[in-house]
């Protein structure tokens, strides 16, 4: 088989066989096939696209490219969730724990932020003692006793993805639909699920713009998982500004607390909801999602979850204790008020925007070697479409810097006050 045979294949818009795909994949992880002709073949896929089968033989070769986790000690149906990226999305820490108190196992293997995106494993160093790097035999033992385990990304995952979503980077083939798809689902398989739920964002946080883009992403997604025999979900959902209130590490720790205790902000509520739902569903727990969404409710509402989360918490050596007393979670020097400029309804809160405003005040990761501050970030006192006034406190800054000219700049661009605007749609489809 010669690489340049099958560049010039899809070149011309046929279908690779499985043969064809696996020689690429392996050939490129072992560094036998050079980066000029991966990068033919991206572009070629990027103006040919793949069909159903050709997708998920690329998602089955780059899942077994390297090592795999093996969940099969825990008993259950391992139900992972994944989003595709987002601002103040405290979703993942509020989920484990709501959906584990139901008795699903949750074994999640999570990343650390970058850009203007945070990362769960960041969020979790912010409880003072918590330990993201247990070995496979505590982390599986963990979800045994407990339903509950999350450690950071450890061993030598889906490098064949590694190595393609960089020359992705660089060569204008990331936004290609088949590419992105095998590529979330390559990790989610080797990462051991059994079953996936999707969460999808859209808008201007979001890596997919509009509501068709992340349709058809959802859609090349859960058709792979369905394929290869991982039931699949997903969740089209808003990113156009963050989500809940909080944004930076501790703050979204203590956000995720309240939510746990049905006190959270209404957008993250529903959309834990929704989520979980689908990850109740699919582990068997509910047989549709009305009754799986009453269950989680009521593990919200009786202190089931919150209990969850601490024990969880005590079990991976974090300091318990700040669940009753999030003020001894880490907190910035300086809190720094952004008053309302005018009269009217919040029209726009632009969550790029915010997120890296987020990130200069030092709570993400500019590049993948940036040392970050769990303490800093904000919270927002309004959401679009809330009707404020002039000299209102809009947001506070939670800062340890004292220049926040550039923070400041970035704010005041993300911020539209108008005469009318409704609150975006939060939950756009169901897929
Ligand atoms: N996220 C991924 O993990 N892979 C892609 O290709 C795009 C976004
Ligand atoms: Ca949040």
């Amino acid at each position: 088989m010669r690489m340049v045979d099958i560049i010039e294949k899809k070149r011309n818009g046929e279908s690779l066989s499985r043969e064809e795909i696996e020689f690429f994949v392996n050939g490129y992880s072992r560094d036998e096939i050079p980066d000029y002709q991966a990068a033919a073949l991206a572009m070629a896929i990027y103006f040919r696209d793949m069909d159903d089968r050709e997708r998920a033989d690329l998602t089955l070769a780059m899942a077994n490219s390297g090592d795999t986790l093996d969940l099969s000690e825990i008993e259950g149906i391992k139900v992972d969730k994944h989003s595709t990226g987002g601002v103040g999305d405290t979703t993942t820490l509020v989920l484990g724990p709501l959906v584990a108190a139901l008795g699903v196992p949750v074994a999640k293997m999570s990343g650390r932020g970058l850009g203007h995106t945070g990362g769960t494993i960041d969020k979790l160093e912010s409880i003072a003692g918590f330990n993201v790097e247990l070995s496979s035999a505590d982390f599986i033992d963990q979800v045994n006793r407990h339903r509950l385990a999350v450690i950071g990304q450890s061993g030598d995952l889906t490098p064949a993805d590694k190595k393609l979503y960089a020359l992705r980077d660089v060569t204008a083939t990331v936004d290609s639909i088949p590419l992105i798809a095998s590529s979330i689902m390559s990790k989610k398989i080797a990462a051991g699920a059994d079953a996936i739920v999707l969460d999808v964002k859209c808008g201007e946080g979001a890596f997919m713009k509009s509501v068709d883009d992340a349709r058809h992403l959802a859609e090349a997604m859960v058709r792979i998982g369905n394929q290869v025999g991982r039931r699949t979900m997903a969740v089209i959902s808003d990113m156009s500004q963050p989500l809940g209130r909080a944004i930076g590490n501790a703050l979204e720790v203590e956000e995720a607390i309240q939510t746990l205790r049905g006190e959270g902000p209404a957008d993250l509520h529903e959309l834990c909801l929704t989520l979980g739902a689908q990850m109740v569903v699919l582990a068997g727990r509910a047989a549709d999602l009305d009754e799986a969404r009453a269950l989680l409710e009521a593990a919200m509402a009786d202190g089931r979850a919150i209990e969850t989360f601490r024990r969880f918490v005590a079990n991976q050596g974090g300091d318990a204790s700040l669940i009753d007393h999030p003020e001894r979670l880490p907190r910035a020097r300086r809190q720094v008020t952004v008053e309302v400029p005018r009269d009217g309804v919040v029209a726009r809160l632009d969550a790029a925007l915010l997120g890296t405003a987020v990130m200069k005040l030092g709570a993400g990761r500019e590049t993948k070697t940036s040392t970050i501050d769990l303490a800093t970030g904000m919270v927002l006192n309004a959401k679009v479409g809330d009707r404020v006034r002039a000299g209102d406190p809009l947001l506070v800054l939670h800062a340890n810097q004292d220049d926040l000219d550039e923070v400041l700049e970035l704010v005041g661009r993300a911020v539209v006050i108008s005469e009318h605007a409704e609150p975006p749609v939060l939950i756009h489809e169901l897929v």
